[in-house]
């Protein structure tokens, strides 16, 4: 009798939990994604071979440039395997009005921050504004916007004139002020409907090659590194934690475990991060002026910078300009954090 009971309660409580452990499929999201080059798939329109436009040409995307600042794919499409896709969503420039991809869009420009920045790109906030246009136009349908996730990357152009700065006081206003206008923009996705946020930290600076070439690349620059620091420390205050749909990605972390791993972690033989890259702060493409840039050419066409063979080694470097990663760098920071995505996304 007791039996017959329980019988049919243990059986929901069954079915309830595997129904709970059931996750959601992650081919359902849709990304909008926002931010700079760490992000941009190909915003920038080509035009004729620059700094600006360099993304465009060999050797960017090796034998296929495709508007992205790596040898391959960038940190979003790293995402968007993760949702079950090949690449990022298509990008904002190649619109159509009154219509967005089932992926969503991709937002983000090159060069660009949250201020205005010496290129003259989108800040954030305009890109934000973007979204919103598509939102409130009713482009992007309230049932698509449910199962949305957002990346916002912003990798660290508001502060090309750390160095220039005449005083640590502006260094801290400034970090101040970016920092609370990447919390004011996540906050207003947030009013706008959209349920998941992946914020970047930034990245150690100071072992871009950008900083670390004066050093011939033996180590990194502690002054931008600090920044980074004071910006990622404001930044976790700012927005808090507990907002359950807002998720911080520690890209500091994931590079330096990369680039400049701890004397353990190198003694550690088990410790296959601090071993991955054979060169850690050297670029893979080199220009051979320092204030040059990979990509470019002198006026009979020959190339200003040395490449390094990533066929032949593609562990041999994790950056690969002067201010990005290659593409196995990216896949191996986006390795670190792949397990609390999921967990965030429920996927
Ligand atoms: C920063 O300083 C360097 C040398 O001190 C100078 O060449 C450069 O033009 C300055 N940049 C800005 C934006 O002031
Ligand atoms: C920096 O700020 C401190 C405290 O606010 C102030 O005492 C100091 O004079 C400032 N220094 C400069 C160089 O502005
Ligand atoms: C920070 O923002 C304040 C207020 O908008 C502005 O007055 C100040 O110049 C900014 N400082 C820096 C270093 O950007």
């Amino acid at each position: 009798m007791k039996l017959l009971v329980i019988l049919p309660v243990v059986c929901f409580l069954i079915v309830l939990n595997a129904a709970h452990v059931e996750s959601k499929s992650r081919f359902m999201y849709q990304m909008l994604v926002f931010g700079d080059s760490y992000a941009d798939t190909g915003n920038i329109p080509k035009s004729d071979l620059s700094q600006e436009s360099r993304q465009w040409y060999s050797p960017y995307g090796r034998l296929r440039p495709s508007g992205r600042l790596s040898d391959g794919k960038v940190q979003s499409d790293f995402i968007a395997m993760l949702l079950g896709r090949s690449e990022g969503p298509p990008t904002y420039r190649l619109r159509s009005s009154h219509y967005v991809d089932m992926f969503g869009m991709n937002f983000a420009f090159s060069g660009s921050g949250v201020f205005e920045v010496p290129q003259k790109v989108p800040t954030l906030r305009e890109q934000v504004d973007y979204v919103e246009i598509l939102i409130k136009e009713g482009t992007i349908k309230d049932w698509r916007l449910k199962d949305t996730v957002a990346l916002v990357a912003i990798s660290g152009n508001d502060y090309v004139h750390i160095a220039n700065m005449s005083s640590s006081n502006e260094t801290i206003a400034l970090v101040g002020n970016v920092t609370t206008e990447i919390a004011k923009e996540v906050k207003r996705l947030q009013d706008l409907g959209v349920p998941k946020i992946l914020v970047n930290n930034l990245h150690p600076l100071g072992c871009t090659p950008r900083h670390s070439r004066p050093n011939n690349y033996a180590r990194c620059d502690d002054r931008a590194n600090m920044v980074a620091s004071m910006h990622n420390k404001n930044l976790a205050e700012k927005l808090g934690s507990d907002h359950e749909n807002v998720m911080l990605l520690d890209l500091n972390t994931a590079f330096s475990n990369l680039v400049q791993p701890s004397p353990d972690a190198a003694k550690n033989p088990s410790d296959y991060l601090a071993k991955a890259f054979t060169n850690k702060l050297r670029p893979s493409c080199e220009s051979y002026d320092p204030k040059g840039y990979c990509g470019q050419e002198d006026e009979n066409g020959h190339p200003q910078y040395s490449l390094s063979d990533l066929d032949d080694d593609p562990f041999g470097n994790f950056y690969w300009d002067d201010v990005h990663p290659t593409h196995t760098g990216w896949y191996f920071v986006m390795l670190q954090m792949q397990d609390y995505i999921k967990d965030f996304l429920d996927i």
